[in-house]
């Protein structure tokens, strides 16, 4: 049955009815109308659905929403301060890190993490660390050259 959830999203405490088995990433998308998390292979495999949760990525697709009750869920949307952009998309959108764009809260979400937890030293680790974001259009160099600008 249908159960209700409260999830800590970009700050605010929302509540979602839903059954318990909603994955994190429906949740977002079709509960809170949070549509910049995207929905790629919806298997773990693409990273376009990565959302930081306590400051750690993870694909939400993989997850259930129910799991992550007092937790802080950051998503694209919380990215900003008001008008002002994050440094990681000042980055992607001076270095062109996107062509299509779907992949791109996904990456930016990795990048974020990526600097956080200080795996963008070198552009071979960052590469690495950014490996499970894909990117169809293959903007990859760019992407890199964003999440290391940010890193300094
Ligand atoms: Fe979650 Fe592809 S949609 S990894």
């Amino acid at each position: 049955g249908v159960s209700t959830l409260r999830l800590n999203v970009n700050g605010a405490v929302r509540t979602v009815q839903a059954e318990p088995r909603v994955t994190l990433l429906d949740a977002l998308r079709e509960y809170l109308d949070l549509t910049g998390t995207k929905k790629g292979c919806d298997h773990g495999q693409c990273g376009a659905c990565t959302v930081l949760v306590d400051g750690k990525r993870i694909n939400s697709c993989l997850t259930l929403a129910v799991m992550h009750q007092g937790k802080q869920i950051t998503t694209i949307e919380g990215l900003a301060q008001g008008d002002k952009l994050h440094p990681m998309q000042e980055a992607f959108l001076k270095h062109d890190g996107f062509q299509c764009g779907y992949c791109t809260p996904g990456q930016i979400l990795s990048g974020v993490a990526c600097v956080q937890e200080g795996h963008a030293t070198t552009d071979e680790q960052c590469r690495e660390w950014m490996s499970g974001n894909l990117c169809r259009c293959g903007a990859y160099p760019n992407i890199v050259a964003a999440v290391r600008e940010v890193a300094g």
